[in-house]
């Protein structure tokens, strides 16, 4: 089990769960100085999701804190980068009586990892509430580490090596996601990634899934290929594998996209406003 461990500025407090911790007493003004950044960089490559309380950030602040956790990299869809600050992109996941909701919501229902649809995925990200729904829209997280630890050991033999197709949208998801300009459609072709990612840092393994973006696995045939996802899906589905982060406003929420998969609770009233700001940390091409 782990320990609370006192970085000096800030504590790191696990979460007794699948994975996590919060930050307590930190004040992220001093997140860019080389000690506070080191710890908490440690502090997500330990637990692969870090809880930060605070005030609402400002797109400015947010990305002067973010910049604790590696270089930035533009979300695809330019609609949603501010025009002040085009690092801090908002994502607006309201619920409208009409029917008309931003398809960020509905594609963030079910599990996945950001920007797998890229050669160079986004290696953090970074979620900020600037404001929630008075229920509801919790946001889960999934180890992946844990659920391939967890595969018997002829399933891990199996897989270990096999390739995928990743694309911005796949039959196999269950919504459409934003459409994309002509620009950003020829910024995004099919990528292949390893269905089994070694992490860079401290060489373990995780599964590399994403329910909205994964087509199919390189070598087997459509039947085949969709038999094993969906086997593999399943297994990440169990609970024990999963937290949820219960949001406040002004909790700064960070991720590893390379061993989690994340997915929300579209059950919040309709009509209340739910606007969060993302920052996007750059990442290395999957192995
Ligand atoms: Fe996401």
């Amino acid at each position: 089990m782990d320990t609370l461990q006192d970085m000096g500025t800030f504590k790191v407090v696990p979460i007794d769960g699948a994975l996590g911790a919060r930050i307590e007493g930190l004040d992220r003004a001093t997140a860019t100085r080389p000690d506070v950044a080191a710890g908490l960089r440690k502090a997500l490559g330990d637990h692969l999701l870090l809880e930060v309380p605070g005030m609402p950030m400002t797109p400015a602040e947010m990305r002067d804190f973010s910049s604790a956790f590696g270089r930035f990299r533009p979300q695809l869809l330019r609609y949603k980068r501010t025009s002040e600050v085009p690092e801090v992109s908002v994502m607006v996941s309201t619920l409208m009586a009409d029917g008309t909701t931003d398809k960020t919501a509905l594609r963030s229902e079910d599990w996945h990892t950001d920007d797998s649809y890229m050669a160079t995925p986004a290696k953090a990200t970074l979620l900020h509430a600037i404001e929630i729904p008075s229920s509801g829209g919790n946001t889960w997280f999934c180890n992946m580490r844990a659920a391939y630890e967890a595969l018997p050991e002829a399933t891990r033999k199996r897989i270990d090596g096999m390739r995928a197709i990743h694309g911005y949208d796949t039959a196999r998801a269950r919504n459409r996601p934003s459409a994309r300009t002509a620009q950003e459609i020829a910024e995004t072709p099919d990528v292949e990634h390893p269905l089994v990612r070694t992490h860079p840092d401290n060489g373990r393994k995780a599964l590399y899934l994403n329910f909205n973006r994964l087509d199919h696995i390189v070598g087997l045939d459509r039947a085949e290929s969709d038999t094993l996802l969906d086997e593999l899906a399943e297994h990440c589905r169990q609970p024990r594998f999963h937290f949820a982060h219960e949001w406040t406003v002004g909790d700064c929420v960070i991720w590893d996209n390379r061993a989690t998969m994340h997915r929300v609770d579209v059950d919040y009233p309709m009509g209340e406003r739910r606007i969060m700001q993302r920052v996007l940390i750059e990442g290395d091409r999957p192995f």
